[in-house]
């Protein structure tokens, strides 16, 4: 496992996976089809998840009867589901496969708009609970962490609803060093596992060379 930046305040992790750099080249190519950067998205969201559950989750053991003998095991705690939340649009390629490798969850979705003169997000659709159940573990899907407007405010919601930053998980296809510094400073403990840190945002609040508007190459429009 790599940590790309480590501080006291934020661990970023860019996990050192040959996969994860294929599914990242496919998506940032301008050619790749909308269907295939779709499947890229999603395959990209099943390592990263993969990769930030390692550790993360409560088990359960006990014995149970094989066909052979009676063996020792260990289940993930149903009780203790992982709260999922998905923000729109992309994060819905991103997540896709979340329910598949978590035996537990729960996933809740958050849609932002972005002002295209500001960068600021504005919210339209929201379907968080008032409050998570002490001790919850969140993971935050978000494609693209640009200028850090969105993952702020989201952050910024799921304090309001009593999750502490040490229990969040970010998972992104790309980041970039406006929104982790944004994280690092306002958010102190929470992680981020991400597909790979590029270095820059344009004036149009696009990470550079990122992969273009995730949303509109997810969908086709
Ligand atoms: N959102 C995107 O879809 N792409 C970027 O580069 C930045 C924000």
């Amino acid at each position: 496992m790599a940590t790309a930046i480590s501080s006291d305040r934020m661990l970023v992790f860019v996990p050192p996976h040959p996969l994860i750099k294929h599914w990242v080249s496919v998506l940032r190519n301008e050619e790749t089809p909308c269907a295939v950067f779709k499947n890229a998205m999603a395959e990209l969201g099943r390592l990263l998840i993969y990769e930030a559950s390692r550790d993360w989750l409560p088990t359960i053991s006990g014995e149970i009867q094989s066909p052979m003998a009676v063996a020792s095991v260990e289940f993930i705690d149903p009780r203790e589901p992982v709260m999922v939340v998905s923000i729109l649009r992309a994060g819905l390629a991103l997540v896709e496969h979340a329910s598949a490798i978590l035996p537990a969850t729960k996933t809740y979705h958050l849609g932002f708009q972005r002002d295209e003169s500001t960068l600021l997000p504005s919210l339209y659709f929201n379907n968080l609970p008032n409050k998570f159940p002490e001790g919850s573990r969140v993971l935050i899907v978000d494609p693209m962490l640009a200028t850090g407007g969105t993952i702020v405010a989201a952050m910024d919601l799921l304090k309001d609803c009593g999750v502490e930053n040490k229990q969040i998980k970010i998972i992104s296809a790309v980041a970039a060093p406006p929104a982790l510094q944004k994280l690092s400073q306002q958010f102190p403990g929470v992680h981020v596992y991400t597909g790979i840190i590029d270095p820059d945002v344009n004036e149009n609040g696009y990470i550079i060379p990122g992969l273009g508007d995730a949303g509109d190459r997810c969908f086709g429009t």
